[in-house]
């Protein structure tokens, strides 16, 4: 198998496993994609990064160089966004339940905000009133791919609910602030085509009322990431023109009739760009024939954590038995000691030996950036491949790592 015209063993052999392989040029292609897609003569189109998908600094330049900007989630993505030398309204801040500190962060150094809360919002005005503040409202429904990432919706600890956005947006006018923007993410992982038009519309009926009641209008309106891709043959990727075309018409419409301005039309997705130019490759350690099938492998939970957490589906190649039937059904696990350690359940796989190279597909995006060294095995090395240049990006972690943070 070959990742970006190299073959897949050759990585290996030189850099050990288990370890990512980014294709950076597919990065490039996927994001310059999704621009063509989302683009209007008249409705200005913003596009971020949800760069905890994969924030490692060589990803980030290339999404930064191919014209995106950065949602961040925390003050250590802040600083990993301000280090691209990205302009400050490029940037964008979306945590959630943020400390007073965090916030004097990033108010201090001038990103957009996009504020989880009316308290949050409070502890803001603290450090100081911007002069701009968006706040994420949650429309009181959602769609994920699993209930795990659906955050939109009653059961979920994201936004203001919309019964408060009045409330939320009358707070920060009469606090001084004069220029707003609205934001919501509500899902991540679907694939259904109607899913952001439709969540489109109901916010922005959200926050006709808003405007109606304070005769505010919105520069921003910001709709999240969430865009699935395939993660099996069984899946289609999504129809971005045609989610474009229905979303403009909706913020058109709706902008018009109820009174909202002219606001730009944002997004922040994360795991589109970056998903399917992801890949973990491991390396069989043993083969066990119990109740039923093992593929013992060198990584696992802590690697790839998507199949324990959400019960997800990733697809496997194995290097050079491509061609081979499908005649055995296996189990294939990681060494952790905990029974969810499984990264795939009795799927039909080819016949195995020890040693022999796994390439887990679809791992790019909440892969290595949901890592753990659990039972002290460490945490994998990155490697990215760029116009035929095949470079270590992070080394493995070693034990040594560890006990330079031990007191
Ligand atoms: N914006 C906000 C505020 C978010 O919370 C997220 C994801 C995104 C954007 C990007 O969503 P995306 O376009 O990547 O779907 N670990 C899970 C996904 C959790 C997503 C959480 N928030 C997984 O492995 O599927």
């Amino acid at each position: 198998m070959k990742i970006n015209n190299v073959a897949v063993n050759k990585i290996a052999e030189k850099y050990g496993t288990p370890t990512y392989v980014y294709d950076l040029n597919k990065i490039e292609t996927n994001v310059n994609h999704f621009r063509k897609a989302f683009q209007h003569d008249t409705i200005k189109t913003e596009i971020f990064f949800a760069m905890k998908a994969n924030c490692h600094p060589a990803i980030l330049d290339i999404v930064a160089k191919n014209g995106l900007g950065m949602d961040c989630v925390s003050p250590g993505e802040l600083q990993l966004a301000l280090n691209t030398g990205l302009p400050k309204d490029k940037i964008l801040y979306t945590a959630n339940y943020e400390s007073e500190a965090e916030l004097k962060f990033a108010l201090e150094s001038g990103v957009i905000i996009n504020l989880d809360d009316i308290s949050s919002f409070h502890r803001l005005i603290r450090t100081g009133v911007p002069e701009f503040i968006s706040f994420r409202i949650n429309p009181g429904k959602g769609r994920g791919k699993y209930e795990q990432i659906t955050t939109g919706g009653v059961k979920a600890k994201f936004g203001v609910p919309f019964e408060k956005a009045i409330e939320a947006y009358q707070t920060a006018k009469e606090a001084g602030v004069k220029r707003f923007g609205a934001h919501m993410m509500t899902g991540s992982g679907t694939l259904d085509n109607e899913h952001f038009p439709m969540m489109l519309d109901l916010l922005l009926s959200h926050l006709g009322k808003v405007s109606e009641k304070l005769g505010i209008e919105f520069e921003f309106i910001d709709m999240g990431g969430g865009f699935g891709i395939p993660y099996g043959k069984d899946e289609a990727p999504m129809n971005l023109q045609l989610i474009a075309k229905n979303c403009y018409k909706i913020l058109e419409e709706r902008s018009r009739e109820f009174h909202l301005g002219n606001p730009s039309l944002s997004m922040e997705p994360g795991r589109i760009f970056v998903g399917d130019a992801g890949w973990l490759m491991t390396r069989v350690n043993g083969i066990k024939e119990s109740y039923k099938k093992f593929i013992g492998v060198d990584a696992g939970f802590h690697t790839l954590i998507r199949p324990a957490l959400y019960a997800a589906k990733h697809t496997f190649i194995v290097d050079g038995k491509e061609e081979l039937p499908l005649k055995d059904i296996v189990s294939i696990c990681g060494q952790i000691c905990e029974n969810t350690d499984i990264l795939a359940h009795d799927i039909p796989f080819p016949a195995v030996a020890e040693k022999d190279l796994i390439i887990i597909e679809n791992a790019g995006a909440y892969g290595n950036v949901m890592s753990m060294p659990y039972n002290m095995r460490m945490r994998p090395a990155e490697v990215g491949i760029y116009n035929g240049e095949v470079k270590l990006i992070t080394r493995r972690e070693t034990i040594d790592d560890y006990f330079r943070r031990i007191q």
